[in-house]
């Protein structure tokens, strides 16, 4: 539950056009459950506490926040810090799932065998399967209202000369330049820029789609925009072309008009425009990833050295390294597991100080809420997610019960953070609508079962439910994270820590993780299926399914600080202490001083800390 709402303290602007097939009330776009967010936006952000889980590096203000852009907004907000510059390029309503491809690494006790043999496999000849990293599959109503709360949020901690970039594209980016103009206020929208991007294309039924839209704002007219910063690279072929230069170093070429006469062409190219042609990121750590030259021209535009620069919807890690990267602090966020262990190796590796801190608000049930959402059904003993005619959408599934017969079941979508809080708005709809609509099956409905994951007053919902359900349906709460604490087995590690002259040698002995082989029996299944499929085996030990190992030689608790890491890449090779090598792992990690704990991360990013 929140630890309290912090009020927002500023407006939507008033005074917008209004586009004729739109109405508005309470100055917001009008879509569907538009009352309920100008409820949210009244009661404030709420604010749940965050522990620090890691340090990295010298101490410095630069935070990578595990949790929802709502989450990082409202503890800034109540630290106090202003940023300079936001950008964020969240999911884009496209309508699909994101996953990302889970490598499965050498077995330390064969890597030196097969070395040489396997030096040069390609990528695609790696044992992998797929994990989900984060959903993007949204109704326009529900996106848009989440969206303009996360507007309204991050407008909180902008500083008074701050700028904002939201990239989007097609499928959303249009309506939300008009909430943007709601929120930041038509007459603060600079440009919109346009990421042209190239590449292979398969359509020929329609024009084939290669940019995406960055829809630029600041705070106020008082912006920072350095022009001389981000004039782009002249072309070598328009060099060529433009070979002579004026008295004041500009780039002309002799032009010969029809009538004989001749003048100074300038060339243009240099001069920044709203559109950056840049090449997609090669090798990307994440599917989404954007590139950092992309990236580069927006900081080096917007901000100066020693500004706050901040991503909440930050995914691998490219603002934050950039802004690291030319002097800049960083503010990362996300939710998901995979995107903060990205951007803490990353930022690791260029020798960046950081804290990591966790909101904790009760949705990191496993390492993103998409995969936690796909999980539930499998958890909620005899929960089906099919559902008989009548009971619409709004249920998650029913439980077949002798008792009762058939019990729907609402879970919160915890892939919407609007959605998490079971508060009196979201009961009202339950027992003021939802139940209602059972009528028809003449009491054949008896129960409903209502998940949270959070709730703001048990007591005070019970009351609520006994004062104003008017039907006979009996409606039981129940605490969905009680049902994961019981279901998720960690990883097991066998180890023996020895020491060694000055060193002391943690050597694993072997890994053993339940999430780990129920996805690869998964995988394996669907295999079998196809006539060449391609099987993962793992061998006794497991080691293989090893992707990071740490000690922690200072604290015996709380905040992670490494002393000693090794993480091993999709290749095999590993980084020591954020140093690439071409080294294989050997099943051991040392430390000079004794070490106090030891982490295991494995492949999809789970991670387990033990007493040693
Ligand atoms: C398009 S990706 C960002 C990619 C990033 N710009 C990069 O270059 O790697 C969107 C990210 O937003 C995260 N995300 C989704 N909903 C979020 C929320 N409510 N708060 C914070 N992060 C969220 C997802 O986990 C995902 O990593």
């Amino acid at each position: 539950m929140p630890i309290r709402y912090i009020p927002y303290d500023k407006v939507p602007v008033k005074g917008q056009a209004i586009l004729n097939n739109i109405t508005r009330t309470q100055r917001l776009l009008s879509y569907k459950d538009n009352d309920k967010v100008y409820e949210r936006i009244i009661r404030g952000i709420p604010y749940y506490e965050l522990n620090e889980i890691e340090r990295v590096g010298e101490a410095s203000e630069n935070l990578i926040i595990r949790g929802e852009c709502l989450s990082a907004c409202a503890y800034l907000k109540e630290q106090g810090i202003k940023v300079d510059l936001v950008y964020i390029d969240p999911p884009f309503a496209s309508g699909a799932d994101y996953a990302k491809k889970v490598y499965i690494r050498k077995n330390p006790k064969l890597a030196k065998k097969i070395k040489k043999a396997e030096e040069k496999l390609e990528l695609d000849e790696l044992a992998s399967f797929e994990e989900k990293m984060y959903g993007d599959i949204w109704s326009k109503e529900d996106y848009l209202n989440w969206m303009y709360e996360n507007l309204m949020a991050i407008k909180e901690v902008m500083s008074d000369t701050a700028s904002i970039y939201v990239h989007l594209d097609w499928h959303i980016g249009h309506y939300v330049k008009i909430l943007m103009d709601e929120v930041f206020g038509e007459e603060n929208f600079r440009n919109e820029i346009v990421w042209k991007y190239f590449g292979p294309t398969s359509t020929k039924v329609n024009y084939p789609r290669k940019h995406d839209n960055i829809y630029y704002y600041t705070y106020s007219d008082e912006k920072i925009f350095n022009y001389e910063a981000c004039l782009v690279e002249y072309d070598e072929k328009a060099i060529r072309r433009y070979d002579k230069i004026d008295e004041d170093g500009r780039r002309y070429k002799i032009y010969n008009e029809k009538d004989g006469t001749q003048r100074r062409a300038y060339m243009n190219a240099g001069t920044p425009t709203e559109i950056f042609e840049i090449p997609a990121e090669q090798n990307p750590y994440y599917g989404t990833q954007k590139p950092q030259a992309l990236l580069e021209r927006i900081i080096k535009a917007s901000s100066n050295e020693k500004m706050i620069v901040a991503d909440f919807f930050g995914g691998s890690g490219v603002t934050a390294k950039v802004a690291n990267d030319l002097n800049r602090k960083f503010i990362h966020c996300d939710i998901g597991i995979n995107s903060i262990q990205t951007v803490r190796d990353r930022l690791k590796e260029s020798r960046a100080g950081f804290k990591i801190l966790e909101v904790q608000d009760g949705l990191n049930l496993f390492r993103n809420p998409t995969q936690t959402m796909d999980k539930l059904a499998s958890l909620i003993d005899g929960l089906s997610k099919e559902k008989p005619e009548g009971i619409n959408s709004f249920w998650f599934g029913v439980i077949t019960d002798s008792k009762y017969g058939t019990i729907p079941v609402y879970l919160p979508d915890l892939r919407d953070s609007t959605k998490k809080v079971l508060d009196i708005v979201a009961i009202n709809e339950v027992i003021n609508k939802e139940i209602h609509n059972f009528d028809s099956f003449s009491g054949e409905i008896k129960k409903v079962v209502i998940y949270y994951v959070d709730i703001i007053d048990l007591n005070e919902i019970k009351k609520f439910i006994k004062e104003n359900n008017e039907t006979l349906i009996e409606v039981e709460l129940r605490d969905l994270k009680q049902v994961l604490d019981f279901v998720v087995i960690d990883d097991k590690v066998d180890f023996s820590l020895n020491e060694n002259g000055l060193l002391y040698e943690v050597k694993i002995n072997s890994f053993y993780s339940d999430r780990l082989k129920q996805k690869i029996d998964e995988y394996n299944a669907k295999q079998a299926s196809k006539a060449k499929g391609s099987f993962i085996t793992i061998s006794d030990d497991g080691l293989e399914l090893i992707e990071y190992i740490s000690l922690d030689c200072t604290n015996e608790s709380g905040s992670w600080k490494s002393d000693s890491e090794i993480k091993i890449d999709k290749n095999g090779f590993i980084s020591v202490d954020g140093v690439k090598t071409k080294d294989f792992w050997d099943g051991v990690i040392t430390s000079t001083q004794k070490p106090k704990r030891l982490k295991i991360r494995n492949i999809a990013g789970d991670e387990i800390v033990y007493i040693c």
